[in-house]
């Protein structure tokens, strides 16, 4: 008898092999419409009004799972006022919206660095109309950015690396990061007060081994409740068309997932039963590229403020920019720092294993630091989808 090679899938479905060598031929190259953004940063004339190409550049801060809630008004000249898109936010994964602020952060310093690169000094002035509470946001906006020409303004070394950064979620090798690398990631945040942070790698194998295995027990955890699995299945974005149309999320384009999506056996509307061997398959990948993480990178702030959450986004993708430049990755693990119920026990744990212990401190990152191989840009979805159109 012939033997036919049938692939367990997820949802806990077969499939031939033969259908899916239909698909094989595919590339797993994302889409050109989803990284013209990428390209246009670099290409792209400052022109009359260099906002654009300021916001061209801002546009390609990392964002809590590539959502971009970023919208801003242009209405007054000289000045960007931010907002937080409400319609993109992550109420399971995220629920007192800390992230959002976070990635509100990232979007503002990489404005700054753009509009530096320009002679231009950016005056960040944050919630100019107040702080929204502590569980949810309100429609005020998170930020109102003055560009003042000034001749003292000099260019930063991190600008370069914005093009260049990526998260990076392969597999790192073994090597520690370089001494120097670490003290340039430090360095990039040493203007921000009121942060600790710090890298637990080689030096310390007994805590990176309890690192590993919190990581491992989060990212189950966040697998597992059928809720904020189904959250970041509203984001996933599977196969060219997909990705070319919304440009957000987190971008799935194997050959592999494409055919399984095709024939319906990757079913996004429902969580897998308990159990279910893509899952496990899944959580089998994460922990092998966990095993050998040979750093971690984190950092806690003394309150839980709102700037406080949105200055932790600056300093992240400082560190993250800083890390890119000495070809070191980085691959944020938030999991763990959630506020859902069910993430209660390692939400503790992270705390302990940082020595966390007045009730205000907040892990606001916890990232694996390493060296891994190229991987591609996320898509981005151009400037246009940002701007505020008001009468
Ligand atoms: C506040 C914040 C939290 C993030 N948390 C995670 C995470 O838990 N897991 C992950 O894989 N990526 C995480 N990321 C990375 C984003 O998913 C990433 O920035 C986005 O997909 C865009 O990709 P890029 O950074 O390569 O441009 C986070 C990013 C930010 C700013």
């Amino acid at each position: 008898m012939q033997r036919r090679s049938v692939l367990r899938v997820l949802g806990g479905g077969v499939m031939a092999a033969p259908a899916l060598g239909l698909l094989s031929a595919c590339s797993s190259a994302l889409p050109p419409q989803a990284l013209a953004a990428w390209q246009a940063a670099t290409t792209m004339e400052v022109g009359t009004d260099p906002r654009r190409w300021m916001l061209a550049h801002a546009i390609l801060a990392p964002h809590s799972h590539n959502l971009q809630s970023w919208l801003v008004d242009l209405r007054e000249p000289d000045a960007i006022t931010l907002h937080c898109d409400l319609t993109r936010l992550l109420p399971e994964t995220d629920p007192y919206s800390r992230q959002m602020m976070m990635s509100q952060g990232t979007f503002l310093e990489v404005l700054a660095l753009a509009a530096q690169e320009q002679g231009y000094r950016a005056d960040i002035r944050l919630f100019p109309q107040g702080e929204p509470g502590p569980s949810r946001l309100d429609t005020k906006p998170t930020a109102h950015v003055r560009l003042v020409r000034d001749a003292s303004t000099r260019p930063d070394p991190l600008f370069a690396q914005i093009v260049h950064r990526h998260t990076n979620r392969e597999k790192y090798d073994d090597r520690a990061p370089a001494p120097d690398a670490v003290k340039a990631l430090f360095n990039s945040m040493k203007d921000f007060t009121g942060l600790r942070y710090g890298v637990v790698g080689d030096e310390h194998p007994k805590d990176r081994a309890q690192h590993r295995a919190l990581a491992m027990q989060a990212w189950q955890v966040e697998l597992e409740t059928p809720r904020t699995l189904l959250e970041s299945y509203r984001w996933l974005r599977v196969g060219p068309t997909e990705i070319a149309q919304h440009r957000d999320g987190i971008s799935l384009n194997s050959p592999f997932v494409r055919a399984l999506s095709a024939v319906g056996l990757f079913d996004r509307s429902k969580a897998p039963a308990p159990g279910d061997s893509a899952i496990a398959s899944q959580i089998q990948t994460f922990n092998d590229k966990l095993s050998t993480t040979p750093a971690f990178f984190y950092m806690v702030t003394a309150d839980n403020r709102r700037s406080t959450q949105v200055n932790a986004g600056r300093a992240y993708v400082r560190a993250q920019l800083a890390a890119t430049a000495h070809g070191l990755s980085m691959h944020p693990l938030q999991q763990a720092l959630q506020e859902y119920p069910e993430q209660t026990a390692n939400y503790a744990e992270i705390r302990r294993l940082l020595a966390v212990d007045r009730p205000e401190d907040t892990v606001q990152m916890w990232a694996r630091l390493g060296y891994g191989p190229t991987v591609e840009a996320a898509p981005r979805r151009g400037v246009e989808a940002h701007i505020l159109k008001k009468e």
